[in-house]
């Protein structure tokens, strides 16, 4: 995907708009701009609480345009992900525990925060989807992939609209 060239455009407060539409109506915790068929550098995530995400704390929701990231550690965690653009799946994937993020928002002010956790896992995911990498090309261990409704039965009918 393309970095944005201008921030604070009509176009690109519409391209969020439909982002976080996607977003909020399929229940994600985030949405790179590719998956909606635009092929810019573009990422929205957040999460409150989420069905989908019963462990995770708290992400603010964030608008994230030209991103980059900083791993702050060597560490590194597997944790389990799923993803709006591969239905139905979970696979457990590793991730940096604390990165940093800088960025800008759709109006152009400067994004930079130091996350952990959930939060720095969702940016990682968000922001692989911009090179064209969805998670299970990152899961070590393809006996940790499969169907949702195998994998966690008792979640069954939670995320079906994924
Ligand atoms: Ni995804």
């Amino acid at each position: 995907s393309r970095e944005v060239g201008r921030l604070g455009t009509r176009e690109l407060a519409q391209l969020l708009v439909d982002m976080r539409d996607t977003m909020q109506a399929r229940d994600g915790a985030g949405l790179a701009a590719p998956q909606i068929g635009v092929p810019l550098r573009v990422v929205i995530f957040g999460l409150a609480e989420n069905p989908r995400y019963p462990d995770a704390a708290p992400v603010p929701y964030t608008e994230l345009v030209n991103p980059v990231l900083t791993p702050l550690t060597d560490e590194q965690e597997e944790g389990w992900e799923g993803c709006l653009s591969v239905p139905g799946l979970r696979g457990l994937v590793p991730r940096f525990t604390r990165l940093r993020y800088e960025g800008f928002d759709p109006a152009g002010k400067r994004i930079v925060r130091d996350v952990d956790g959930f939060h720095a896992r969702v940016v990682q995911h968000e922001c692989d989807h911009l090179d064209g990498i969805l998670y299970p090309m990152r899961i070590r261990d393809l006996r940790q992939f499969g169907f949702t409704d195998v994998l966690f039965p008792e979640m069954a009918g939670v995320d079906g609209d994924e």
